[in-house]
Parts: C-alpha cells; structure tokens; sequence
C-alpha cells in the first residue's frame, strides 16, 4: 500500500535540495561553519580569604567562591583542558566606602594573581577591574552625598585597581564599571606606571540586566539601594552600543565585550560587523548559565547539548571569546 502510493508520487523539479548536504554525520561536518574550541573559552573565578574554602554558590551549581589555594586549583584544571584564560573576582575581608582592598598589594585578587601565574605562567589572568564587589554601599564608582555614582572621581580608583593587578602579574584588565572614560584613563594610568604593554579588555557594552543576579550572590556585590541604570545601558538600544564601542576603541581598548550575550546576539554581530579589528568577548552571564543549570537538573533539558549550542550561538553571532562559567566542562564534551 504505502510502496504504491510512494512510488505514484511524482518527481519534483527541485534543483536546490539543502537536505543533500545533511544526509551523513560525515557530510554535516564538512559543511559545518562554526566550530568551539577551548581556546574560546574565558573562565571566571571568584576568589576569597582563607585556606582550603570552596563556599559553593545556590544559584550557579557548579560554581564556587575560592580560596587562593583552591582557585590555583582550578586554574590548573582550565589549563590542562587547553582553555588558554581565567578571569578573576575578589571578594574583599572589609567593605568600606571606597573598596580599600581593591587595590591593596595583599588584596583577595592580588595574592590569586601571584599564586596562579607562579603556578601556571602561561595561563593568561584576566581581572575584573570595577569597584563593586570592594564597597559597603555596592556601587560601581563613588558616590556623592546623594548617593548618585560620581563618573571622574571614580577613575583614578580604577587605575589605582588596574596599576595594583598589574604588579601582581595580571596580563589583561577587564573595567567593567561602565564609567565615561574608564579606558582612556586606565590606559594612560597603565602607560605612566610602566604598562603600557598591558592590553584592556573593555567591557565596552554592558546592559542593566536581569541576569547578573546569581553574579551577585556570588560576588556579593549587590548594590544596597537603587540600580545600576545610570550607567549601564538599556537593554532596549543597539544603535547606543555602536557608540559606546566606538568611544572604547578610540581611547584605546584592546578587546571590546559584549554583556550579557543571549538576549543580545544582535549587538555581538553588529560589534562583529563595524568593528571588524578588534577582537570580541561575549560574557555568557550568570543568570543565562543558571537558566540552563536548572531546566537540566530538572531534566527538561539535556545540558551538554543545550550547553554546546548555546555556546555555538554566541560565536556564530560572531564573538572570538567567550566568558562562560560552562567552560571546563564544555572544553572536556569538546575532547
Ligand atoms: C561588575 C560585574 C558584574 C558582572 C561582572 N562584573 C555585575 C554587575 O554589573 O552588576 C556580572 C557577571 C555575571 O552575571 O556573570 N563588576
């Protein structure tokens, strides 16, 4: 019966038949355009006083706060699967106004910077360069007496910040406050203190988003009052992104990010697109891997391959670098 009716139907003339190319695992992989490797990989982590502490974090399974033991641990671990950076995190002994221990020569960060690179001299160290998780009030800059984050007195904080990662041994700082000028003034503070081969990774498009939350927890860097849309952009304008880029490039920025990086695929491709010289970090945030970690711990997704292709996503979209607490394991399914 069903021979019959297949063989009555009748031969379409369709010269384009993209299904040819998909027939075979063999075929798929030749026509494939996108491939991860761990070298894509950034992997961030947070660091925190004391010995042999791994403070695991609720909302990002997997993923703990670190002692510096602990963190050279698990940078050994991103070495050895090939993933060629860390990105690292602080979370201070004291909070004060100003965030004193950000640029204290024995900060949390500074002391994790030593004893990874004196570990592991080859594994690229990342900081994270903005204010906070360092001050009581939360903020990312200081605030004046109103409360309001003050913009050109915020930055000599973060070259003070920057100088301090980079005589620890930092190879790249990452500003993420979204201050007016924070590249230009880092890159001159850089310069002056003998750094001027220190290159920055900007964030140079970073929303007020929804999903830092978990970030937040595992940072402790919640501001105590108000938000943070004063100066981080509004998720509703990507024509705003291509000036925030262009301002970073032009005062010196090394890499350019985009964050979060899926509800904002179209901003990485047009970074991708208008500035095709610079390398492009997308930061895969916490509250996008705390997504896929609770729709697979409930089983309702099967999570290497959920994982994987959001991963592909974001390179597809067109970023060379991706911040992403999957990255260990996704650099060992990639094995
Ligand atoms: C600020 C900073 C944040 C993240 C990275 N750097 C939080 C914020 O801006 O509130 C978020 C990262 C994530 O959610 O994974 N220093």
């Amino acid at each position: 019966m069903m021979e019959k009716m297949l063989t009555k139907t009748p031969a379409l003339d369709l010269p384009t038949r993209p299904r040819r190319l998909r027939a075979t695992p063999g075929l798929r992989r030749m026509v494939r355009e996108t491939a991860l490797n761990p070298a894509d990989f950034i992997y961030p982590i947070f660091v925190t006083h004391g010995q042999q502490i791994r403070n695991p974090i609720a909302s990002m399974p997997g993923i703990a706060q670190l002692s510096v033991d602990e963190a050279v641990r698990e940078a050994e671990k991103t070495a050895e699967l090939n993933i060629p950076a860390v990105l690292l995190f602080g979370l201070p002994a004291h909070k004060d106004p100003v965030g004193l221990e950000n640029f204290a020569p024995d900060g949390i960060v500074q002391q994790a910077i030593r004893a990874i690179k004196q570990e592991l001299p080859e594994l690229v160290v990342i900081t994270d360069v903005c204010l906070c998780e360092y001050t009581d009030h939360g903020h990312c800059g200081l605030l004046d007496d109103h409360g309001h984050v003050l913009n050109d007195e915020t930055l000599p904080i973060l070259i003070d910040v920057a100088v301090s990662h980079a005589d620890a041994g930092a190879d790249i700082v990452a500003p993420s406050g979204m201050m007016d000028g924070m590249v230009a003034a880092l890159r001159g503070g850089l310069d002056v203190s003998g750094y001027s081969q220190l290159p920055i990774m900007s964030y140079a498009v970073k929303y007020a988003s929804a999903f830092y939350g978990p970030f937040r927890d595992a940072a402790d860097g919640a501001p105590k009052f108000g938000d943070r849309k004063t100066h981080q952009m509004d998720p509703a304008n990507g024509r705003e992104a291509l000036r925030e880029a262009a301002l970073d490039v032009d005062e010196g920025a090394d890499f350019l990010m985009v964050k979060p990086a899926l509800a904002y695929l179209d901003i990485i491709r047009q970074l991708r697109d208008h500035f095709p010289e610079l390398p492009l970090a997308a930061y895969n945030v916490s509250g996008e891997y705390a997504m896929l970690k609770a729709a697979a711990a409930n089983g309702w997704l099967d999570e290497e391959k959920a994982v994987m292709e959001t991963l592909t996503s974001i390179k597809r979209a067109g970023a060379d670098l991706i911040i992403t607490y999957h990255a260990l394991a996704a650099a060992s399914w990639l094995r």
